[in-house]
Protein backbone atom coordinates (compact mmCIF):
# COMPACT_ATOMS: atom_id res chain seq x y z
CA UNK A 1 0.00 0.00 0.00
CA UNK A 2 1.10 3.47 -0.39
CA UNK A 3 0.26 5.91 1.85
CA UNK A 4 1.09 9.03 -0.29
CA UNK A 5 -1.96 11.45 0.21
CA UNK A 6 -4.22 8.58 1.21
CA UNK A 7 -7.36 9.06 3.89
CA UNK A 8 -7.00 6.72 6.81
CA UNK A 9 -10.53 6.07 7.56
CA UNK A 10 -11.07 2.37 8.65
CA UNK A 11 -8.94 -0.55 9.25
CA UNK A 12 -9.89 -2.56 6.65
CA UNK A 13 -8.02 -0.58 3.78
CA UNK A 14 -4.78 -2.04 5.33
CA UNK A 15 -2.84 -5.27 4.57
CA UNK A 16 -0.10 -6.76 6.73
CA UNK A 17 3.15 -5.49 5.23
CA UNK A 18 1.01 -1.74 5.32
CA UNK A 19 1.10 -2.71 8.91
CA UNK A 20 4.61 -3.77 9.41
CA UNK A 21 5.37 -0.47 7.68
CA UNK A 22 3.91 1.66 9.98
CA UNK A 23 5.22 0.29 13.61
CA UNK A 24 8.99 0.03 11.55
CA UNK A 25 8.23 3.67 10.96
CA UNK A 26 6.80 4.41 14.32
CA UNK A 27 10.32 3.14 15.97
CA UNK A 28 11.87 5.43 14.24
CA UNK A 29 9.83 8.03 15.86
CA UNK A 30 11.48 6.95 18.80
CA UNK A 31 13.98 9.83 19.33
CA UNK A 32 12.10 12.52 18.10
CA UNK A 33 9.07 11.83 20.16
CA UNK A 34 11.80 11.72 23.00
CA UNK A 35 13.26 15.28 21.87
CA UNK A 36 16.44 13.87 22.05
CA UNK A 37 16.59 15.38 18.01
CA UNK A 38 14.12 17.97 16.58
CA UNK A 39 13.00 16.62 13.38
CA UNK A 40 11.56 19.39 10.74
CA UNK A 41 10.00 16.80 8.65
CA UNK A 42 6.54 18.87 8.23
CA UNK A 43 8.08 22.57 8.23
CA UNK A 44 5.36 25.04 7.77
CA UNK A 45 2.54 22.34 7.00
CA UNK A 46 -1.02 22.53 8.95
CA UNK A 47 -2.79 20.02 10.61
CA UNK A 48 -6.43 20.79 10.65
CA UNK A 49 -7.21 19.02 13.96
CA UNK A 50 -11.13 18.72 14.39
CA UNK A 51 -13.16 16.99 17.39
CA UNK A 52 -16.34 17.04 17.26
CA UNK A 53 -16.71 15.00 20.29
CA UNK A 54 -14.79 14.56 23.99
CA UNK A 55 -11.04 13.60 23.43
CA UNK A 56 -7.86 14.19 25.54
CA UNK A 57 -5.27 11.98 24.19
CA UNK A 58 -6.19 11.27 20.88
CA UNK A 59 -6.54 15.26 19.93
CA UNK A 60 -3.79 16.27 22.06
CA UNK A 61 -1.70 13.48 20.85
CA UNK A 62 -2.07 13.93 16.86
CA UNK A 63 -1.49 17.61 18.00
CA UNK A 64 2.02 16.47 19.65
CA UNK A 65 2.54 14.87 16.45
CA UNK A 66 2.05 17.08 13.80
CA UNK A 67 4.45 19.46 16.52
CA UNK A 68 6.96 17.19 16.80
CA UNK A 69 7.78 17.23 13.22
CA UNK A 70 7.94 20.22 13.18
CA UNK A 71 4.40 21.02 11.77
CA UNK A 72 1.67 23.57 13.00
CA UNK A 73 -1.83 22.59 14.29
CA UNK A 74 -4.98 24.37 14.02
CA UNK A 75 -8.27 22.94 16.22
CA UNK A 76 -11.65 23.16 16.23
CA UNK A 77 -13.13 21.77 19.13
CA UNK A 78 -16.89 20.60 20.21
CA UNK A 79 -19.81 20.95 17.68
CA UNK A 80 -21.17 23.46 19.47
CA UNK A 81 -18.30 26.04 18.61
CA UNK A 82 -17.98 25.48 14.99
CA UNK A 83 -20.24 26.23 12.20
CA UNK A 84 -21.93 22.56 12.10
CA UNK A 85 -23.88 24.55 14.75
CA UNK A 86 -25.12 27.05 12.44
CA UNK A 87 -26.47 24.25 9.98
CA UNK A 88 -23.27 24.25 7.96
CA UNK A 89 -22.80 20.92 6.29
CA UNK A 90 -19.89 18.50 6.32
CA UNK A 91 -19.64 18.84 2.76
CA UNK A 92 -18.57 23.03 3.26
CA UNK A 93 -17.13 22.17 6.08
CA UNK A 94 -14.22 19.86 4.28
CA UNK A 95 -14.20 22.30 1.24
CA UNK A 96 -12.95 25.25 4.11
CA UNK A 97 -10.99 23.75 6.46
CA UNK A 98 -9.10 21.81 3.36
CA UNK A 99 -8.29 25.13 1.41
CA UNK A 100 -6.10 25.78 5.24
CA UNK A 101 -4.58 22.49 5.93
CA UNK A 102 -2.29 19.93 4.61
CA UNK A 103 -3.83 17.41 6.19
CA UNK A 104 -6.51 16.96 8.53
CA UNK A 105 -7.67 14.50 11.59
CA UNK A 106 -11.26 14.73 12.45
CA UNK A 107 -13.86 13.14 15.00
CA UNK A 108 -17.68 13.25 15.03
CA UNK A 109 -20.06 10.91 16.84
CA UNK A 110 -22.14 9.92 13.65
CA UNK A 111 -21.12 6.49 11.98
CA UNK A 112 -19.32 7.13 8.52
CA UNK A 113 -19.40 10.79 8.83
CA UNK A 114 -15.15 11.78 8.28
CA UNK A 115 -15.89 9.08 5.14
CA UNK A 116 -18.39 11.59 3.67
CA UNK A 117 -15.84 14.46 5.21
CA UNK A 118 -13.30 13.12 2.79
CA UNK A 119 -15.05 12.77 0.26
CA UNK A 120 -14.81 16.80 -0.30
CA UNK A 121 -11.64 17.13 1.08
CA UNK A 122 -8.82 18.36 -0.77
CA UNK A 123 -6.50 16.90 1.70
CA UNK A 124 -5.98 13.50 3.49
CA UNK A 125 -8.05 12.88 6.32
CA UNK A 126 -7.40 10.59 9.32
CA UNK A 127 -10.61 9.42 10.81
CA UNK A 128 -9.64 10.15 14.68
CA UNK A 129 -13.13 7.97 15.59
CA UNK A 130 -16.76 8.31 13.86
CA UNK A 131 -19.07 7.17 16.25
CA UNK A 132 -19.58 3.37 17.23
CA UNK A 133 -17.76 2.63 13.54
CA UNK A 134 -14.11 2.75 13.91
CA UNK A 135 -10.82 4.25 15.36
CA UNK A 136 -7.84 3.39 13.06
CA UNK A 137 -5.39 5.12 14.39
CA UNK A 138 -6.07 3.50 17.96
CA UNK A 139 -6.27 -0.07 16.80
CA UNK A 140 -2.43 0.87 15.24
CA UNK A 141 -1.07 2.33 18.33
CA UNK A 142 -2.98 -0.93 20.44
CA UNK A 143 -1.41 -3.27 17.87
CA UNK A 144 2.06 -1.78 17.86
CA UNK A 145 1.67 -1.51 21.95
CA UNK A 146 0.61 -5.43 21.58
CA UNK A 147 3.64 -6.37 20.04
CA UNK A 148 6.25 -4.09 22.31
CA UNK A 149 4.69 -5.86 25.24
CA UNK A 150 4.59 -9.38 23.84
CA UNK A 151 8.26 -8.86 22.47
CA UNK A 152 9.12 -9.08 26.90
CA UNK A 153 7.60 -12.36 27.22
CA UNK A 154 9.01 -13.80 23.94
CA UNK A 155 6.08 -13.86 21.73
CA UNK A 156 4.67 -12.32 18.76
CA UNK A 157 1.02 -11.13 17.64
CA UNK A 158 0.61 -13.66 15.40
CA UNK A 159 -0.59 -16.84 18.00
CA UNK A 160 -1.84 -14.21 20.80
CA UNK A 161 -4.60 -14.88 22.58
CA UNK A 162 -6.69 -11.36 23.47
CA UNK A 163 -9.41 -10.87 26.16
CA UNK A 164 -11.66 -8.17 25.07
CA UNK A 165 -13.79 -7.13 28.02
CA UNK A 166 -16.97 -4.85 28.27
CA UNK A 167 -18.78 -2.84 25.79
CA UNK A 168 -18.03 -4.19 22.95
CA UNK A 169 -21.06 -3.38 20.99
CA UNK A 170 -20.59 0.53 21.17
CA UNK A 171 -16.53 0.80 21.61
CA UNK A 172 -15.09 1.67 18.35
CA UNK A 173 -11.46 0.87 19.66
CA UNK A 174 -12.59 -2.67 19.62
CA UNK A 175 -14.36 -2.73 16.59
CA UNK A 176 -11.03 -1.64 14.58
CA UNK A 177 -8.66 -3.63 17.21
CA UNK A 178 -10.94 -7.15 16.17
CA UNK A 179 -10.03 -6.05 12.29
CA UNK A 180 -7.07 -5.13 12.34
CA UNK A 181 -5.75 -8.15 14.24
CA UNK A 182 -7.64 -10.42 11.61
CA UNK A 183 -4.38 -9.77 9.53
CA UNK A 184 -2.80 -11.93 11.74
CA UNK A 185 -2.19 -15.54 12.46
CA UNK A 186 -4.13 -17.84 14.99
CA UNK A 187 -5.37 -15.22 17.39
CA UNK A 188 -7.82 -16.31 19.92
CA UNK A 189 -10.31 -14.30 20.52
CA UNK A 190 -12.21 -13.94 24.20
CA UNK A 191 -14.80 -11.20 23.73
CA UNK A 192 -16.53 -10.88 27.73
CA UNK A 193 -19.41 -9.03 27.79
CA UNK A 194 -23.00 -8.61 29.19
CA UNK A 195 -24.95 -10.42 26.22
CA UNK A 196 -26.52 -6.82 25.12
CA UNK A 197 -23.01 -5.33 24.57
CA UNK A 198 -21.76 -8.62 22.15
CA UNK A 199 -19.28 -7.73 19.59
CA UNK A 200 -21.45 -6.81 16.62
CA UNK A 201 -22.15 -10.51 14.21
CA UNK A 202 -19.68 -8.89 10.82
CA UNK A 203 -17.22 -8.53 12.95
CA UNK A 204 -17.22 -12.15 14.80
CA UNK A 205 -18.24 -13.39 10.86
CA UNK A 206 -14.97 -11.90 9.80
CA UNK A 207 -13.18 -12.99 12.18
CA UNK A 208 -14.37 -17.14 12.27
CA UNK A 209 -14.66 -16.62 8.25
CA UNK A 210 -10.67 -16.27 8.43
CA UNK A 211 -10.05 -18.98 10.85
CA UNK A 212 -9.49 -17.44 13.91
CA UNK A 213 -10.99 -19.06 17.19
CA UNK A 214 -13.61 -16.95 19.07
CA UNK A 215 -15.02 -17.32 22.31
CA UNK A 216 -18.15 -14.80 23.10
CA UNK A 217 -18.59 -15.20 26.78
CA UNK A 218 -20.66 -13.26 29.88
CA UNK A 219 -18.36 -14.88 32.25
CA UNK A 220 -15.15 -12.64 33.67
CA UNK A 221 -13.78 -15.64 35.26
CA UNK A 222 -13.31 -18.55 32.42
CA UNK A 223 -13.03 -15.76 30.05
CA UNK A 224 -9.38 -14.61 31.38
CA UNK A 225 -8.15 -18.25 31.58
CA UNK A 226 -4.57 -18.18 29.82
CA UNK A 227 -5.22 -15.12 27.97
CA UNK A 228 -1.56 -13.26 27.04
CA UNK A 229 -3.66 -9.84 26.38
CA UNK A 230 -6.51 -8.47 28.48
CA UNK A 231 -8.18 -5.38 26.47
CA UNK A 232 -10.68 -3.57 29.07
CA UNK A 233 -12.63 -1.01 27.59
CA UNK A 234 -15.36 1.53 29.19
CA UNK A 235 -19.19 1.34 29.32
CA UNK A 236 -19.54 4.03 26.21
CA UNK A 237 -22.51 5.67 28.52
CA UNK A 238 -22.57 8.61 25.37
CA UNK A 239 -23.71 6.10 22.85
CA UNK A 240 -27.12 4.48 24.75
CA UNK A 241 -30.32 5.68 24.07
CA UNK A 242 -30.41 6.69 27.84
CA UNK A 243 -28.32 7.19 30.71
CA UNK A 244 -30.25 4.78 32.96
CA UNK A 245 -29.82 1.67 30.22
CA UNK A 246 -25.86 2.58 30.56
CA UNK A 247 -26.06 2.39 34.47
CA UNK A 248 -27.51 -1.10 34.16
CA UNK A 249 -23.69 -2.26 32.87
CA UNK A 250 -21.54 -0.19 35.16
CA UNK A 251 -19.21 -1.79 37.13
CA UNK A 252 -20.11 -5.20 35.34
CA UNK A 253 -16.69 -6.97 34.79
CA UNK A 254 -14.06 -5.53 36.75
CA UNK A 255 -10.30 -5.63 36.42
CA UNK A 256 -8.46 -5.29 39.71
CA UNK A 257 -5.83 -6.51 41.67
CA UNK A 258 -7.68 -9.59 42.98
CA UNK A 259 -9.33 -10.45 39.54
CA UNK A 260 -6.02 -10.29 37.72
CA UNK A 261 -4.86 -12.47 40.20
CA UNK A 262 -7.18 -14.89 40.48
CA UNK A 263 -8.23 -15.00 36.70
CA UNK A 264 -5.17 -14.03 34.50
CA UNK A 265 -2.06 -15.95 34.28
CA UNK A 266 1.34 -13.91 35.78
CA UNK A 267 2.49 -12.55 32.28
CA UNK A 268 -0.80 -11.69 31.35
CA UNK A 269 -0.88 -7.48 30.08
CA UNK A 270 -3.57 -5.48 31.12
CA UNK A 271 -4.38 -2.54 28.49
CA UNK A 272 -7.39 -0.24 28.05
CA UNK A 273 -7.53 2.49 25.79
CA UNK A 274 -8.41 5.39 28.00
CA UNK A 275 -10.06 6.91 29.59
CA UNK A 276 -10.87 4.59 32.79
CA UNK A 277 -13.89 5.52 34.29
CA UNK A 278 -12.55 6.01 38.04
CA UNK A 279 -16.00 6.85 39.59
CA UNK A 280 -16.97 4.64 42.03
CA UNK A 281 -19.74 2.58 40.63
CA UNK A 282 -17.76 1.97 37.32
CA UNK A 283 -14.06 1.45 37.81
CA UNK A 284 -13.62 -0.70 35.11
CA UNK A 285 -10.25 -0.67 35.57
CA UNK A 286 -8.63 -0.04 39.33
CA UNK A 287 -6.28 1.97 40.04
CA UNK A 288 -4.78 -0.98 42.48
CA UNK A 289 -3.04 -2.53 39.42
CA UNK A 290 -0.97 1.09 38.60
CA UNK A 291 2.30 -0.76 40.10
CA UNK A 292 1.64 -3.82 38.20
CA UNK A 293 4.48 -4.26 35.68
CA UNK A 294 2.09 -5.44 33.22
CA UNK A 295 -0.18 -2.77 33.36
CA UNK A 296 0.35 -1.00 29.56
CA UNK A 297 -1.86 1.32 29.88
CA UNK A 298 -0.17 4.35 30.03
CA UNK A 299 2.79 3.29 28.04
CA UNK A 300 -0.14 2.27 25.54
CA UNK A 301 -0.98 5.84 25.05
CA UNK A 302 2.67 7.14 24.69
CA UNK A 303 2.84 5.05 21.96
CA UNK A 304 0.34 7.01 20.35
CA UNK A 305 2.65 10.04 19.83
CA UNK A 306 4.98 7.45 17.63
CA UNK A 307 2.01 5.97 15.59
CA UNK A 308 0.42 9.18 14.81
CA UNK A 309 4.16 10.32 13.99
CA UNK A 310 4.64 7.31 11.42
CA UNK A 311 1.01 8.00 9.81
CA UNK A 312 2.00 11.73 9.34
CA UNK A 313 5.53 10.61 7.76
CA UNK A 314 3.57 8.17 5.73
CA UNK A 315 0.89 10.44 4.23
CA UNK A 316 3.14 12.75 3.27
CA UNK A 317 5.61 10.36 1.36
CA UNK A 318 8.38 11.53 4.04
CA UNK A 319 9.23 8.24 5.55
CA UNK A 320 12.69 8.56 4.12
CA UNK A 321 13.39 11.62 5.22
CA UNK A 322 13.57 11.65 8.49
CA UNK A 323 17.50 11.52 9.16
CA UNK A 324 18.35 14.71 6.93
CA UNK A 325 15.75 16.80 8.65
CA UNK A 326 16.60 16.27 12.05
CA UNK A 327 18.19 19.04 14.06
CA UNK A 328 19.82 18.98 17.76
CA UNK A 329 17.76 19.76 20.45
CA UNK A 330 19.45 22.52 22.33
CA UNK A 331 17.21 22.65 25.73
CA UNK A 332 16.92 19.68 26.62
CA UNK A 333 18.44 18.84 29.64
CA UNK A 334 17.66 15.79 30.78
C1 LIG B 1 -11.64 5.84 23.02
C2 LIG B 1 -12.61 6.43 22.01
O1 LIG B 1 -12.72 7.66 21.91
O2 LIG B 1 -13.19 5.64 21.29
N1 LIG B 1 -10.77 6.78 23.56
C3 LIG B 1 -9.60 7.06 22.90
O3 LIG B 1 -9.61 7.60 21.81
N2 LIG B 1 -8.45 6.68 23.46
C4 LIG B 1 -12.29 4.96 24.03
C5 LIG B 1 -13.35 5.54 24.92
O4 LIG B 1 -13.73 6.70 24.82
O5 LIG B 1 -13.82 4.78 25.77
Amino acid sequence: MDFKGQHILSVSQFDRPAVEKIIAVADQMRPYAAREKLSQLLSGAILGNMFFEPSTRTRVSFGCAFNKLGGHVRETVGIENSALAKGESLKDTAMVISGYSDVIVMRHPLEGSVAEFAKTSRVPVINAGDGTNEHPSQALLDLYTMSKELERFGSTVDGVHIAMVGDLQYGRTVHSLSKLLNLFNNVKFSFISPSQLAMPADIIKQLKDNGQEVIETDHLESGLKDVDIVYQTRIQEERFPSKEQADAFRGAFRINRFSYSQFCKPSAVVMHPLPRDSREDANELDTDLDQHPNLAIFRQADNGVLVRMALFALIFGLENKLAETETECSWRSL
